[in-house]
């Protein structure tokens, strides 16, 4: 629909929204597009950094049936802790985020990303509390799964995240059906 770095630039949607955060690279464009079946909607890259706005996409929702039932819309966030942006832009994107999350009463939920093969770092820990703190319900997702050998997956979440999180490849689409039905029950 749009893309956007402060509210007034938002589109005047009143459909349900749901989000996507995490850092840099941690495959939140292309999670997007695994869960829509699309290969190019959300624009991906290699190098960290990419998604600098704050993008809106119209996302129409079928019943079983296959029936058109509504609409949503799917929030692709620009990253954080992208080492090469200078603490101004930092600081910038920390304001960009906080607005977003205080100031979207139709925001149902976020899916906060995490790469499976990391521990959360502190600004992980910053957006989370952020979650919390706005009430916000969220689902954390550990990406890119597809990097550790299938018996792995488990141990390292265990082992990486003191709570429960999806296991999640846009590779292999590991963790869309758990997705799409935490993204259902909202
Ligand atoms: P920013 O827009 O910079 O914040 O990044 P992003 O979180 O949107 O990441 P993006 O989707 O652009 O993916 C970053 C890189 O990781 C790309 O090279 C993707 O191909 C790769 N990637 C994303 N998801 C996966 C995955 O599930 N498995 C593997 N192996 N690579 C992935
Ligand atoms: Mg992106």
């Amino acid at each position: 629909m749009k893309s956007a770095t402060k509210p007034q630039g938002y589109p005047p949607v009143s459909c349900k929204e749901v989000a996507f955060v995490g850092r840099s690279n941690v495959g939140k464009s292309s999670m997007i597009n695994a869960i829509l079946g699309r290969k190019l909607l959300a624009k991906t890259s290699g190098r960290p950094g990419k998604t600098q706005l704050i993008n809106f996409f119209r996302v129409g929702v079928k019943d079983d049936a296959q029936e058109q039932k509504g609409e949503l819309s799917f929030v692709d966030l620009p990253g954080y802790g992208y080492a090469k942006v200078n603490l101004q832009e930092k600081e910038s994107w920390r304001r960009m985020i906080q607005a977003y999350l205080a100031g979207r009463p139709q925001l149902l939920g976020v899916l906060l990303l995490v790469d499976i093969r990391h521990k959360l770092d502190f600004k992980d820990e910053l957006m989370q509390q952020m979650l919390q703190e706005q009430k916000i319900p969220y689902l954390v997702v550990a990406t890119k799964s597809d990097k550790l050998g299938v018996s792995k997956v488990a141990s390292i979440c265990k082992k990486n995240f003191p709570f429960a999180v999806v296991p999640f490849s846009s590779k292999s689409k590991k963790g869309v059906s758990k997705v799409l039905e935490w993204i259902n029950e909202l």
